[in-house]
């Protein structure tokens, strides 16, 4: 297994591009299954999410293949319905094959995914959707069975207790596409990679009205065609990036951005009083250091466009160098701080009280050997190192390669000293002293 050994304390300077949204391209591949089209994406970043939902549509029956560094034609021509527990537990989000499946073959039959060390997470939402679409379903042995040979159009309210569901929005869309008659989709997710979902479908011949909002219509057609899509660029790659300038004290800049994704987290930096300046024309975010100290901040998640549960452990990272008390509450998913007792390790002051991190801005943090837990946790860590008097060792690196394609070499070329090496490389004493 790879870690990562981080040298602290050097600036960052330069210009970095993110890559496609890694959870908009993971719903757009298991689209391709609803026709038997061949489908090109583009801008999908090379990441093991990626090539392990490669691998699943291919166990399904589809033509995949990777065409370019970042292209993929994929053609589903002769698809079974059946996705095992051993391909569905090693990724959560293989639960979005259950839409494409039951709108193109009327069945499904998708193993339950199981435990997630961000916290419950359930797919109840998901089953009463397809339920509402005449959908029969069964949980039996550990899977989900769909009978959907019942499957129409019909009003559907997708909102939980933590808001709307992204994945269950994209399963509700995908069978509805295909279904007879119209949907209705109310409290439906907002978030732009469903809507990068959308734009792709209506390529592919699918009457989608109200993409973007919380109410969504869909009018059922009898076949989808292949299609040409390029996945929208990665908000959460490109917010961790700026939020490695800011915790770095640096002026770096970041192309290949839609600035109108990341309002969240560009207000919160500048309620922290980190400038950055957008440059709409050129899709790209400059983040810039400043003199004075920097200011604590009240942050609560919220689906989109609140502030993306996804960005919020590198946030809570850059307050542990911000003086002051902030206050850092998870309403997407409240038990989402495993990434806080490595912080600790590292010299941080936080507290929790239920889904609240009370954070204690401290002057420094320093280097140590760390646990990287699962994915954005593993990227908080990355930006403390970053920022760490000396030498910061991440093990279980292989949680941020799921969803960051080659973050240590983007951030190298901005003056990081970041080194992917083998775990025997930790020094022994570190390890034993850990
Ligand atoms: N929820 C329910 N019932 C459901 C579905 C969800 O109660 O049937 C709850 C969840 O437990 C959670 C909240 O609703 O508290 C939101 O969950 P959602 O379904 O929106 O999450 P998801 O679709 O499973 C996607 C991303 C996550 C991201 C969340 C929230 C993908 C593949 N995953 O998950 O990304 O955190 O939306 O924005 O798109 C990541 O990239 O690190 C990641 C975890």
């Amino acid at each position: 297994m790879d870690v990562f050994r981080i040298e602290g304390g050097h600036s960052l300077s330069g210009t970095v591009e993110a890559g496609g949204a890694k959870n908009a391209a993971l719903p757009i591949f298991a689209a391709t299954l609803l026709t038997a089209g061949t489908c090109r994406i583009n801008a999908v970043p090379d990441l093991t999410d990626i090539r392990f939902m490669g691998k699943i549509l291919r166990y399904l029956g589809a033509r995949v293949e990777q065409v370019g560094p970042h292209s993929w034609e994929i053609e589903a021509g002769e698809v079974h319905h059946r996705a095992p527990y051993e391909l569905v537990r090693q990724m959560r989000a293989s639960v979005c094959l259950l839409g494409p499946l039951v709108g193109r073959l009327r069945q499904a039959e998708v193993s339950l995914p199981g435990g997630c060390v961000i916290g419950p997470r359930p797919i109840d939402l998901h089953l009463k959707g397809l339920n509402r679409l005449g959908c029969e379903i069964d949980i039996r042995n550990g899977y989900v069975h769909v009978d959907g040979s019942g499957l129409h159009g019909d009003y559907l309210y997708l909102g939980g207790r933590h808001g709307s569901t992204v994945t269950g929005t994209a399963n509700m869309i995908m069978a509805a596409v295909l279904a007879p008659g119209t949907t209705r989709i109310e409290s439906a997710a907002c978030e732009p990679e469903v809507v990068d979902l959308c734009q792709m479908l209506v390529k592919m011949g699918a009457k989608i009205h109200g993409i973007g909002s919380h109410y969504l219509k869909i009018e059922g057609v009898a076949e989808l065609t292949g299609c040409e899509h390029t996945v929208l660029p990665d908000r959460i790659e490109a917010g961790t990036l700026l939020l490695a300038g800011a915790i770095t004290n640096s002026e770096i800049t970041v192309q290949n951005v839609i600035p109108g994704h990341m309002r969240a987290l560009l207000d919160a930096m500048e309620g922290c009083g980190i400038p950055s300046e957008i440059l709409p024309d050129e899709r790209q975010i400059t983040v810039h250091p400043t003199e004075s100290p920097r200011n604590p901040v009240e942050i609560i998640t919220l689906p989109h466009p609140g502030f993306p549960t996804d960005l919020q452990a590198q946030m809570l990272a850059l307050m542990t160098l911000t003086p002051g008390l902030s206050f850092i509450t998870e309403r997407v998913y409240p038990n989402r701080f495993m990434h806080v007792p490595e912080l600790l390790r590292m010299g941080a002051h936080v507290s929790m009280e239920g889904p609240s991190a009370v954070v204690k801005g401290v002057d420094k943090l320093y280097g140590a050997p760390i646990m990287a837990s699962d994915l954005r946790a593993s990227a908080a860590l990355v930006l403390a190192g970053l920022a760490a008097e000396g030498e910061t060792w991440i093990q279980r690196i292989y949680h941020l390669d799921r969803g960051y394609e080659k973050l240590e070499e983007k951030l190298n070329k901005l003056g990081a000293r970041v080194e992917r090496l083998n775990e025997d490389s930790i020094p022994r004493e570190l390890v034993e002293a850990g």
